[in-house]
């Protein structure tokens, strides 16, 4: 464990301008400075770096972080790595810290802790029990692959978690899926009589869960014990169009591989392992987003998907081909492999062993001949009608296609299968050049409307010490920044100093990954717009936000009364009400 003061004290003392400039020649840019993205592929640069709040963001592409989160991004290093080769850079040791010297006060445990905790609690009972450990056999897994897996079981019963959490009702353990709470307020556990998947996010932190019953099920079935597998609902650490099982465990392979299978199950990852492919990753049960790409093309520029050889399996190509094709670029290799009908990944390997199986993927389809394929399958090319409808169905692949490289030589393909030329293909879709294309898309819609409590996290972000002014016991504790606003509150509290790069490292895992996500990009922007500007002044500014949100708090306070039968009211709301009346709060946006 590193203890988390060094963190902050460690961000304190690296600038995140070097740290991304030895990797990505910055440019400066007014307040920032900005580069190409190294995250995904542009021509101009939306990469945005902030001197003075030391983090990065995208505007492209919304990767986002500070000089630890650069790291591990960009060299794929660990938290710890990370930390250790900043660390390096500033010259200091990393300490670390004694489990059992006192901690003042320990913090509840994070979110992170939590989930870890509960993974524990399952691997220990894996090994208690016999029906599953059998079960697992009976599938061809050796006890070696379920520990690098962390596996895990459920076992029967309810109330299981309360053993590991003698607070079973928080509400830390229903937010994180754990626990379920139904309509009359009893609390119960999510997995029961499962054996469980633990799903990782990159830096190794347990972030969900995937239970299978187990038994021969093949989906749905006997009500009674649910779903197949059972998945942790989003929460605020996991987003399934976001993470992929098995990533952080296959990363060294599939850098010494320079590849990745995309499968469609935990099972089939598991089993590919277990016969040496190691290599592999899942989706969570959802669709291949663009997001999955991105985050793979990190790794690797040869991506194979490798679905189920049954409709559904091609259904999922489908739309992982046709996710992928806006992230794509031209160094990056896409492959498909459709195995025989009858068979996953995992029965396939088992079967036939690994070196046939590497022997398939070998001869996965590339792309865009898995395009041109599956549209002339669709549309007969032997008639004029057909060709039409051929040239309809390319069009939007074409438009999304951002490689030039690869749009061109499926461009030519197209005109060659439908038997027009090249220049027809092109006036009859319209195609833009595509750095026109991109162009055109780089105008996201702004977010959405700024709330008070949001403005005031931005302002806390550029000044942290401002929260020394806030009581949380004012702040309306309604939303998702509530969380973030407290937590900053204690920072500030032990740390004056801490810099804003310290907080967002904080606020990781502890705020969905969205907000902060969309606070940083804020923030970048507004700073650029607004330290232009002379007169702006942060702690006036401040006041004016703590000044609405009294004058909201109390419009609240108010219609609570007004909603009260005046015979009702204690002396005291009568008082209150008089001299809201006498002095009314000017109204607010
Ligand atoms: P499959 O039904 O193809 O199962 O689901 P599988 O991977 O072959 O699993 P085994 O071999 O029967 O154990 C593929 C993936 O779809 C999601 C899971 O992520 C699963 O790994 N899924 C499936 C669910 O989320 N819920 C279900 O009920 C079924
Ligand atoms: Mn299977």
């Amino acid at each position: 464990m590193i203890p988390e003061h060094f963190i902050q004290e460690l961000l304190n003392r690296v600038d995140i301008v070097d740290v991304i400039d030895a990797a990505v020649p910055l440019k400066k840019a007014g307040a920032n400075h900005v580069a190409c993205c190294p995250f995904h592929n542009e021509k101009s640069p939306s990469f945005t770096v902030s001197a003075s709040k030391q983090f990065y963001h995208c505007f492209g592409c919304g990767a986002h972080g500070t000089a630890i989160g650069f790291l591990m991004e960009y060299q794929g290093l660990t938290f710890v790595e990370a930390i250790e080769d900043l660390a390096k850079r500033v010259g200091v040791k990393v300490p670390q810290e004694e489990r059992n010297t006192p901690q003042p006060e320990r913090p509840a445990p994070s979110m992170y802790e939590v989930m870890q905790q509960a993974a524990v609690y399952y691997r220990a009972e894996l090994k208690k029990s016999q029906t599953a450990i059998t079960y697992l056999k009976g599938r061809g897994l050796s006890g070696e692959i379920a520990a690098r897996f962390h596996m895990g079981y459920a076992p029967e019963g309810w109330q299981n978690l309360r053993d590991v959490f003698p607070q079973y009702e928080q509400e830390t353990l229903s937010t994180l899926g754990l626990t379920i709470k139904n309509d009359e307020g009893r609390v119960y556990d999510r997995f029961r009589e499962r054996v469980m998947f633990p799903i990782h996010d990159q830096r190794g932190n347990v972030i969900g869960f995937g239970g299978r019953v187990m038994g021969n099920k093949d989906g749905g079935g006997d009500k009674n014990d649910g779903p197949k597998y059972l998945n942790s609902p989003e929460t605020p650490l996991f987003q399934k169009g976001q993470e992929l099982y098995g990533l952080f465990l296959a990363r060294q392979a599939i850098r010494a591989a320079n590849k990745v299978v995309v499968v469609e199950g935990y099972m089939d990852v598991v089993a590919l392992a277990q016969h040496g492919v190691e290599y592999a990753v899942a989706t969570l049960g959802t669709a291949t987003t663009p997001q999955h790409i991105t985050k793979l093309m990190r790794q690797t520029d040869h991506i194979i998907f490798c679905f189920d050889g049954d409709a559904a399996g091609k259904k999922a190509a489908w739309r992982a081909a046709m996710n992928a094709l806006p992230a794509l670029n031209d160094g990056l290799k896409l492959s498909f492999l459709f195995l025989p009908s009858e068979h996953d990944p995992d029965s396939y390997v088992r079967e036939f062993g690994r070196e046939q199986f590497e022997l398939e993927l070998a001869s996965a389809m590339p792309l865009s001949a898995y395009i041109v394929q599956e549209l002339s399958v669709r549309n007969e090319l032997d008639s004029h009608e057909g060709r039409a409808r051929f040239l309809d169905d390319a069009k939007p692949i074409l438009q999304q296609l951002q490689a030039p490289k690869l749009n061109l030589m499926l461009r030519k393909r197209v005109a060659e299968l439908s038997g027009v030329t090249q220049a027809e293909v092109e006036s009859l879709l319209k195609l833009q050049a595509p750095s026109n294309q991109a162009k055109a898309q780089a105008k996201v819609p702004r977010r959405a409307p700024t709330t008070l409590t949001r403005k005031l996290l931005q302002l806390l972000l550029i000044q942290p010490e401002l929260a020394l002014q806030l009581d949380a016991e004012r702040l309306p504790n309604n939303n998702t920044e509530f969380e973030a606003l407290v937590r900053i509150m204690r920072l500030v509290a032990t740390d004056r100093l801490i810099r804003p790069a310290a907080i967002v490292e904080n606020l990781k895992g502890v705020v969905a990954p969205q907000l902060l996500a969309d606070l940083t990009g804020e923030l970048l922007h507004w700073e650029n717009e607004k330290f232009e500007d002379e007169e702006f002044d942060i702690a006036e500014e401040f006041a004016g936000l703590l000044s609405q949100l009294q004058a909201a708090e109390s419009k609240q306070n108010m219609s609570t009364l007004l909603a009260k039968p005046f015979a009702a009211l204690t002396a005291e709301e009568k008082e209150a009400l008089r001299s809201y009346r006498q002095a009314p709060v000017s109204e607010n946006k």
